[in-house]
């Protein structure tokens, strides 16, 4: 079991609930990661040879709208092939548990693609899914997922979980025998570095215990032509999107940089096998940020994410370097994009 250092009860919610009774858990709205502040999370990140972000920034309230806009765009194939492929294999997918079970998902920015799942019943007419665990870094996104889901799913028990999923997350209890299902959509599992996919998986299964299904959702295609618009798209969401975190830390971490002075950029990375977003400062520049000074030579970069395109062999070895299974692969028609069933 995750020790508790890391979540812990939403005051809101929490205080006088009854044990078994409806709660949530978060982290704290101000934190952006177990413990630590935005600041001392950014100048870690900026102070180091080669600058970088935690992508666990990238989600404020502006950072969440603007992500959202990202899964619309034209140029971005990932959302919606994946919610085609998913809508086409979830109940051949859910199916998998016995009903009764829980489903957690890790980053749940909006329950659509897990609605997908929660709707299927058994044989019997049973629901296949009693409760939801969203896992998710924006408080804000669950708390109104879960107002949402009050009124649209009555009858399923929705425990939201505020928190980095790449740290150790302490689940709501729930009865012994009750199956779960890890759902990790989104192809998510690729903006972690390799080693951190494999940690996150092997923790996720022992956070799951014996017996959980594991159902993951990534992008397969590794062509630049294809992959650079769609992380660099014609109307520059993309753009805002992470130009969006020096703007947070210019109002959250005391930073003074000048927006209009950097630039996005996407770049496929073949040896790496993955897509890298940067910010880039054309020229040399010095900037704030909380006391201290951040200094730029011409044309250097903070890379701000990866996101990893694994060949079906990469995954498999690091499915099974985390102890799990692979029972099941879905591909969408073009083969853009897998959901594989993992036990
Ligand atoms: N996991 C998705 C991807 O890699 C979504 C995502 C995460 C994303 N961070 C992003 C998309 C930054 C665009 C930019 O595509």
């Amino acid at each position: 079991m995750a020790d508790d250092r890391d979540t812990r009860p939403d005051p809101e919610v929490a205080p006088g609930a009854a044990p078994g009774a409806e709660q949530a858990f978060d982290t704290g709205a101000t934190e952006a990661e177990g413990g630590s502040s935005v600041a001392a999370l950014a100048l870690a990140g900026l102070t180091a040879a080669r600058k970088t972000l935690p992508p666990s920034l990238f989600y404020d309230e502006e950072g969440c709208r603007l992500f959202y806009r990202i899964t619309e765009l034209p140029e971005y194939y990932l959302t919606r092939t994946e919610f085609r492929l998913l809508e086409s294999v979830a109940g051949e997918a859910a199916a998998s548990v016995p009903a009764g079970a829980t489903l957690v998902e890790y980053g749940a920015s909006d329950e659509t693609k897990a609605g997908m799942l929660l709707r299927h019943k058994d044989a019997a007419g049973a629901s296949l899914f009693r409760a939801y665990v969203p896992i998710d870094i924006a408080g804000p996104a669950l708390r109104a997922m879960r107002r949402r889901m009050a009124g649209s799913h009555p009858g399923l028990t929705v425990l939201p979980v505020t928190a980095d999923f790449m740290r150790p997350v302490l689940l709501p209890a729930r009865p012994e025998e009750t199956a779960v299902m890890g759902f990790f959509p989104g192809s998510t599992i690729g903006n972690l570095e390799p080693s951190a996919a494999i940690g996150f998986l092997s923790r996720a299964r022992e956070a799951l215990g014996p017996g959980a299904r594991f159902l993951l959702g990534f992008d397969n295609c590794r062509d630049p032509a294809r992959l650079v618009p769609a992380y660099d798209d014609a109307q520059g969401v993309t753009a805002s999107f992470n130009l969006n975190l020096l703007r947070r830390l210019n109002r959250e971490a005391g930073g003074d940089f000048d927006l209009d002075a950097f630039a996005h950029r996407a770049v496929w990375n073949t040896k790496e096998s993955r897509i890298e977003m940067h910010l880039v400062s054309p020229r040399a520049a010095s900037y704030r940020l909380a006391g201290q000074t951040v200094r730029f030579a011409p044309g250097e970069t903070i890379h701000t994410e990866n996101s990893y395109k694994y060949p079906p062999e990469r995954m498999e070895a690091m499915v099974a370097a985390a102890g799990w299974t692979r029972r099941q692969v879905w591909l969408d028609p073009q083969g853009l994009f897998a959901i594989w069933l993992l036990d």
